[in-house]
């Protein structure tokens, strides 16, 4: 099966998110499945550096606001999953984020920069496409930088009603992310006007991408079962809940898998020791690493809570906030902070980290090699967020030995089993579930938490059943198989 895997962000080319995490893995996950895969990807900066054996394919031209793009195609570090990067010194040839400049503001031209991302992949969706030996049978999107590539397809085929195009799937990984920019830019991206209604790409009196996928996609999925079903309602719709409603049997709820290559505590670079499910001992000693890194007080027996996470309100640190200091005063523990985000969060953090020195430690940025040591160096990881699509990093607490705190929402509640008597009696106990989002639930769990904790045998056994539970893509990539071959049967 021939896959064209359209994506804004994918490890280690480029990473802001879980989303580049998903986008690096699932595709090697897919090849072994025997797919015939291939990753169309902006071609920042970091992108055209570190792709393998680049070549130029072909140039593409006559695109609206930018004439012309030079795809080229390579390979993936590693994996060698063929990625083709759409090369535009006017587009993503600049430094900065994906999405936003260095002072954190949107990039202006984000509707070109992501409209021709979406127009691109339609473009080499069909039998029209400069690519002639290579058409992908399913064209796969994701999140709103690639949305409106379903409405492109759609007006291409309405306007060649024979031409053999691919189905197209839409994957929501965020529902709160939706592009939505003036209308004005239904025209300036060369699409219909007629299209621009309810039913169409309108969406509250805007243009949005993210709309125009959910509506003109053949398919739809999203990253947990339970998110599938979350977003069909007010709570979790923003919004957009009439329209997946009425998609909702549609929807495929699929749990992201991990790439257990990158992570895996027995063999992890960024590690100063191992360990593994038989023998636990050295993440001791890695603990003892971050805390002499961090400045904490090296002390074994103080247990480490960690968090590493866009600080953002669906993050819900804002509750940890809230409760940090009656919980490390109350039980002697530590707190280590990796992350990047909204101003109130970080100076929070930061003032919590100045009035205990030797307790906690907070770095504010993006560091992938501290990202690891703090999920393994830590005790216990913290992730209240108020929704989570799927959400990877209590998984990688969950192969590291470090039990999650965490809400009962999206694939939050989908990957982590509560510790009572009767789980811990079972070996299903991974992790401690908050009932509700709020800081008095978080306490309340963390506290829990903390009381296992100085039950060796038994955090033990917790961190153990974790550490046994298999995450590797190998249910979801045949998942997502199943739901492509599905589609193409229709
Ligand atoms: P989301 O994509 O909503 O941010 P996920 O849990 O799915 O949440 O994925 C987050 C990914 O980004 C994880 O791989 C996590 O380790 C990584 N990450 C988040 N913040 C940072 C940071 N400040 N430094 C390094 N990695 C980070
Ligand atoms: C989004 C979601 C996160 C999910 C990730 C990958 O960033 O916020 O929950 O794990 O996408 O699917």
């Amino acid at each position: 099966m021939r896959i064209l895997f359209v994506t804004s962000e994918a490890f280690p080319l480029i990473k802001t998110g879980g989303l580049a995490d998903v986008s690096g893995s699932l595709p090697a996950a897919l090849q072994t499945l025997d797919a015939d895969v291939r990753i169309l990807i902006p071609g920042y900066p970091a992108v055209l550096e570190k792709l393998v054996n680049p070549k130029f394919l072909t140039t593409i031209s006559n695109l609206p606001n930018i004439g012309s793009i030079n795809l080229i195609q390579g390979e993936m570090p590693e994996t060698k999953v063929p990625v083709i990067a759409i090369e535009s010194t006017g587009l993503y040839q600049r430094d900065g984020g994906p999405y936003v400049d260095a002072t954190g503001k949107e990039w202006e031209d984000n509707p070109t920069r992501f409209g021709t991302l979406s127009l691109v992949a339609a473009i080499l969706s069909n039998e029209q496409s400069p690519l002639k030996d290579w058409i992908p049978e399913i064209t796969h999107c994701n999140d709103w930088q690639s949305g409106l590539t379903p409405a492109f397809m759609h007006f291409m085929s309405a306007a060649r009603t024979q031409m053999k195009q691919a189905k197209s799937v839409l994957s929501i990984h965020n529902l709160a992310f939706q592009g939505c920019y003036h209308a004005d830019w239904v025209a300036r991206l060369g699409l219909p006007a007629e299209s621009y209604q309810m039913n169409g790409l309108e969406y509250y009196g805007q243009l949005s991408f993210l709309k125009a996928g959910v509506f003109y996609a053949d398919g739809l999925s999203t990253v947990s079962p339970t998110y599938a079903k979350e977003i069909q309602t007010e709570a979790y719709g923003f919004g957009m809940q009439g329209l997946l409603k009425a998609r909702g049997k549609e929807i495929h709820g699929i749990l992201n898998g991990l790439d257990t290559n990158e992570w895996n505590p027995a063999t992890d670079p960024y590690l100063a020791a191992h360990y593994d499910v038989k023998k636990i001992t050295g993440k001791q000693a890695v603990k003892a690493d971050l805390q002499a890194k961090l400045k904490l007080n090296i002390d074994a027996k103080a247990p480490l809570l960690g968090v590493v996470s866009r600080l953002t309100h669906q993050k819900g640190l804002d509750m940890l906030l809230a409760c940090a200091e009656t919980i490390i005063n109350g039980n002697d523990c530590q707190l280590a902070v990796l992350g990047s985000g909204e101003t109130a969060f970080e100076e929070g953090f930061c003032d919590l980290a100045m009035r205990f020195p030797g307790k906690v430690s907070v770095t504010i940025g993006y560091n992938e090699a501290l990202s690891h040591q703090i999920m393994a160096g830590c005790d216990i990881f913290i992730m209240p967020s108020r929704f989570e699509p799927c959400g990877l990093n209590q998984m990688y607490g969950l192969r590291y030995g470090t039990p999650p705190v965490v809400t009962n929402t999206g694939g939050l509640a989908d990957s982590v089993q509560d510790s009572n008597d009767e789980s811990i009696k079972d070996k299903s106990a991974t992790g401690f579930v908050m009932p509700k989002a709020t800081p008095e639930e978080l306490l309340s769990a963390t506290e829990r938490a903390l009381r296992y904790y100085r039950d060796e045998k038994t955090w033990e056994e917790i961190q153990k059943n974790g550490m046994r539970q298999q995450l590797d893509w190998t249910k979801s990539a045949q998942a997502y198989m199943t739901m492509y071959e599905g589609f193409l049967k229709k």
